[in-house]
C-alpha cells in the first residue's frame, strides 16, 4: 500500500512537472500567424505579400521581393549581380545560407587592373565590363524557388515581370543616384538608352519601363537558371561583354553554381546569432566583435566608454578581415580560431580602458563615403520561416554596363577582390593574397544578413553599406538585444571604424560635441559627416506577446516595412 501511495506521489509530481513545462512552452507562440516584410521599396514589399497571399512561403516571397528590387532599385541590386540569402525553416529548424555571390571569369588577369605605370587602374576596377563578375542572382533565385519555395518561378517572378513591363515612377533617391553615375552610364549606348532618355537624367514623374528585363525574367520563369546562363541570353551577354573589352566566356556562365553554406553561429548575451559565413567577412567580424564585447557590461558604461570598447572591437575585427579572409573554396582561413571566445579574450586584453589603440604606423587614408546602394530585405512568414537577404550590384548601378536587349546593369563586383594587394577598393578596404581574384573564385563580401534568436524575441536584420555594413549590423543587433524595436533601431545614428583608416567615422548626431571631445582626448580621430549611410530593413517577432514589427530605414525614400 505504502509503495502504491509512493508511486502515485511520484506520478503526480511527474504530471505537475510535465504540465508546468507544457504551460511554460504554451506561453510562447509557436507561429506568428501573420507575416512581416521590410525592404527598400514599397513595390517590392507588396510583391512579397502578393506571393504570400497566393500560398507562397517566406522563400517564395524572397524571390518576389528580390526580383522586384531588380526592377525598381537597379542602382542597388539585380539579376546582373549577386546576393547572400540566409534561411531558417520553421518546420525543422534547418538553417542555410544560399551563396549566390558572383565569380571571377576564368580569363581574369590582375594586370587588367593596373595602369602602365603600375598604379591601380580604378576605372577598370569599377566601371565597364572588366569590373563585372559572373552574376549569381538568377541562379540564387532559381535555387531558392526550387529547393525551398512552394510556388513555381512563374508565380514568384510575376510581380517583377508586370512592373518591368507596365513601368513605375522612380523616386528622388533613384534619380539622384542616377545623376551620380550619369557620366559613366553615358559611355555605353544601351545604358544611356535605358536610363538617360535624351541623354539626361529624367525628372520626377518619369515612368520607367524595362520590357527587355521583363523578357529576361520571363525566360528565367520558363527555364529556371538555364534561361539566363545558357542559350540566347548567355550568348548576348558574352558577346557584348567581350566586344567592350571584358573577358567573360560561355563556359563561365554555364559553370556558375550557387553554393549552400552552413551559417556561422555563436551566442551573445543569451541570444543565438545566425549569420553569414565566408565568402562574407561579415559573420566572422560580427563574432569577433560580439565575443570581445561579451567581456564588458556595456549598459553599465558611460556612453564614451561604451563607444570606445565597441570601436576597439571593430578595429580588431577589420584588421583580421584584411589579413585572413577570402573565398573558402580557394583559401584556408582560421575561421574556428578567429571566432573562438579565447581569441576574443586575447584581443580584449589588448584594449586599454581609456586610450585608443593606434591601428598601425601606416599613413591612413579616408574611407570614401558609402551610401545606400546594395539592398537588404527581411521576412518572417506566418509559419515562422525566416529569410534575410543582402544582394548587390556593388557600387551604384554596378559597372553601369547594360548589354543591349537585356534591360539590366552588370555588377562591378570585381572591385571586392583585392585586385591590387594592399591597395584600397571603393570602400577603402585593403586585402591580402587570400582575396586576390582566381578563375572562378568569389570576392570577399561584407554582406551580413543575420538572425538574432532569443527564447522570446527573434530579429531578422541586415543592411547595405559596403564595409560599414558589418558595423551597422553590429549596432542593430546590440540595440535589438537591448530591447529596441526594428522601427526604432533602423533609424539610429551610426558610427564606424575599420582599422584603416584609423578614424571613427560618424553620422551627424551619433555623438554630442562633448562626446567627440572625450573621444579625441582618448586618442581618437572622429570624422563626422553630413552624409547618412545604410538602408537597414529589419523585422522581428515576439513569441511572448505575439507581436511582429517591421522597420525600414528612414534614410531610404521608398523603403517599406509592413506587418499583415
Ligand atoms: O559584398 C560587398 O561587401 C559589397 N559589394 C557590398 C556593397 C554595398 O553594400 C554598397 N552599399 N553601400
Amino acid at each position: 500500500m505504502i509503495r502504491i501511495v509512493r508511486r502515485l506521489a511520484v506520478l503526480a509530481a511527474f504530471v505537475v512537472v510535465v504540465c508546468s513545462v507544457g504551460a511554460r512552452a504554451q506561453a510562447l507562440h509557436d507561429k506568428p500567424g501573420r507575416a512581416a516584410i521590410a525592404s527598400a521599396h514599397t513595390l517590392a514589399t507588396q510583391a512579397g505579400f502578393e506571393v504570400l497571399e497566393q500560398g507562397g512561403n517566406a522563400f517564395d516571397a524572397a524571390v518576389a521581393v528580390a526580383s522586384t528590387l531588380a526592377v525598381v532599385e537597379p542602382q542597388s541590386s539585380g539579376i546582373g549581380g549577386g546576393g547572400l540569402f540566409l534561411l531558417r525553416r520553421a518546420s525543422d529548424g534547418m538553417e542555410v545560407m544560399i551563396d549566390a555571390r558572383e565569380t571571377a571569369p576564368a580569363a581574369v588577369d590582375p594586370k587588367d587592373y593596373l595602369q602602365a605605370n603600375g598604379e591601380p587602374d580604378r576605372d577598370h576596377a569599377v566601371n565597364g565590363p572588366l569590373s563585372a563578375a559572373i552574376p549569381g542572382e538568377p541562379a540564387g533565385l532559381a535555387w531558392l524557388a526550387k529547393h525551398y519555395g512552394k510556388l513555381p518561378l512563374s508565380k514568384s517572378l510575376a510581380p517583377a515581370i508586370r512592373i518591368a513591363r507596365e513601368g513605375f515612377q522612380p523616386d528622388s533617391r533613384f534619380l539622384g543616384e542616377l545623376a551620380m553615375r550619369k557620366e559613366v552610364l553615358s559611355r555605353y549606348p544601351a545604358s544611356a538608352a535605358l536610363y538617360l532618355p535624351n541623354g539626361e537624367v529624367p525628372k520626377q514623374g518619369w515612368t520607367f519601363k524595362t520590357p527587355d528585363l521583363a523578357r529576361v525574367l520571363e525566360r528565367i520563369a520558363e527555364q529556371g537558371d538555364a534561361g539566363f546562363y545558357q542559350g540566347e541570353i548567355a550568348k548576348r551577354l558574352v558577346d557584348s561583354v567581350r566586344e567592350a573589352g571584358g573577358k567573360w566566356s560561355m563556359e563561365d556562365l554555364a559553370h556558375y553554381q550557387v553554393k549552400e553554406r552552413t551559417p556561422l553561429t555563436f551566442d551573445y548575451r543569451g541570444y543565438h546569432i545566425v549569420t553569414a559565413p565566408p565568402p562574407s567577412s561579415g559573420g566572422i567580424a560580427l563574432a569577433e566583435m560580439l565575443n570581445i564585447l561579451s567581456g564588458y557590461d556595456l549598459n553599465k558604461l558611460d556612453r564614451v566608454r561604451r563607444v570606445h570598447y565597441i570601436v576597439e572591437a571593430m578595429r580588431r575585427a577589420f584588421r583580421d578581415r584584411a589579413e585572413y579572409l577570402g573565398d573558402p573554396d580557394f583559401v584556408k582561413m582560421p575561421v574556428a580560431e578567429l571566432t573562438h571566445p579565447l581569441y576574443a579574450a586575447g584581443l580584449r586584453a589588448s584594449i586599454l580602458p581609456d586610450k585608443a589603440t593606434p591601428s598601425d604606423m601606416l599613413p591612413g587614408y579616408m574611407a570614401p563615403s558609402q551610401g545606400t546602394h546594395t539592398s537588404h530585405f527581411s521576412i518572417i512568414d506566418k509559419d515562422g520561416n525566416l529569410l534575410c537577404a543582402t544582394q548587390t550590384v556593388n557600387t551604384l548601378f554596378g559597372s553601369t554596363f547594360v548589354v543591349p536587349g537585356t534591360g539590366f546593369v552588370l555588377n562591378n563586383e570585381m572591385d571586392d577582390f583585392a585586385l591590387v594587394v594592399g591597395k584600397p577598393n571603393a570602400y577603402g578596404l585593403v586585402g591580402s593574397d587570400n582575396n586576390a581574384p582566381k578563375p572562378g573564385s568569389r570576392p570577399l563580401s561584407s554582406m551580413t544578413p543575420s538572425f538574432v534568436i532569443g527564447t522570446d524575441r527573434i530579429g531578422v536584420i541586415g543592411t547595405p553599406g559596403g564595409s560599414r555594413l558589418i558595423t551597422m549590423v553590429l549596432e542593430g543587433i546590440l540595440a535589438f538585444i537591448d530591447g529596441e524595436l526594428p522601427e526604432q533601431f533602423v533609424g539610429n545614428p551610426r558610427y564606424h571604424h575599420q582599422y584603416l583608416p584609423d578614424v571613427i567615422s560618424a553620422e551627424k548626431g551619433a555623438f554630442t560635441p562633448d562626446e567627440v571631445k572625450a573621444l579625441e582626448a582618448m586618442g581618437y580621430t572622429v570624422s563626422e559627416s553630413e552624409r547618412r549611410w545604410g538602408f537597414m530593413n529589419a523585422v522581428s517577432w515576439d513569441r511572448k506577446s505575439g507581436q511582429m514589427h517591421a522597420g525600414s530605414d528612414p534614410r531610404g525614400v521608398s523603403g517599406s516595412g509592413v506587418v499583415k
